[in-house]
């Protein structure tokens, strides 16, 4: 496991890596046009929102989009993974996601604004590695044999559920942190702001 480990963690730093990189070409292509932004213009820019399209996303399946240079995982849950989340919660660190670590909207048991739709930042809350998906439940992928599915940081064992909530007892001290984000429709995500047109 340690040796996944630091794959995972080596791979998160490479996509760190490249997106400096890209930002870099970016920046320099599009140098007359920042150099004529005031500061505030420039910095909301490096900030910007990300729109998504989700209209593609199945149910049980994963995609995952850049914003501030952070991956955001966007999960159609099906209602067998809901069905796990109830079962958890006295396993879970903080099942009502009450600590202020995301928006108010994502303090409720799904930790969402659609009950099948969950958005969250893909890096450990502990040191900052890229949890690997374990969608599949029992031991087939490594994972105890009670396991209900959900997300394992090989980095030091912090396991999250469906929800992005940490299990008890483990080194990743809250939940994955929900983005702000909002539905401009059925099938596009705003990442990075609450309300529409803001
Ligand atoms: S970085 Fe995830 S458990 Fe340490």
């Amino acid at each position: 496991m340690s040796n996944q480990g630091k794959m995972d963690c080596g791979r998160r730093r490479l996509i760190v890596a490249t997106a400096a990189v890209g930002g870099v070409g970016a920046v320099a292509a599009l140098v007359p046009f920042v150099s004529s932004l005031l500061p505030s213009e420039r910095a909301k820019a490096a900030g910007a929102p990300v729109e998504v399209d989700i209209s593609k996303l199945e149910p049980g399946q994963m995609m995952t989009v850049e914003w501030r240079g952070k991956p955001v995982w966007i999960i159609n849950r099906t209602k067998e993974m809901l069905d796990t989340l109830p079962k958890l919660a006295d396993q879970v660190a903080d099942p009502q996601s009450e600590k202020n670590q995301q928006p108010d909207y994502a303090k409720n048991e799904t930790r969402s604004i659609k009950p099948e739709l969950l958005v969250v930042v893909g890096i450990c809350t502990h040191l900052g590695c890229s949890p690997s998906s374990k969608f599949k439940a029992g031991a087939d992928e490594g994972m105890p044999g009670d396991w209900l599915g959900g997300f394992l940081c090989p980095c030091h064992g912090s396991t999250f559920d469906f929800a992005g909530r940490v299990y008890k007892a483990k080194p990743a001290p809250t939940n994955l942190e929900v983005p702000p984000h909002v539905y401009l429709s059925d099938a596009r995500i705003m990442i990075g702001e609450d309300k529409k047109g803001a």
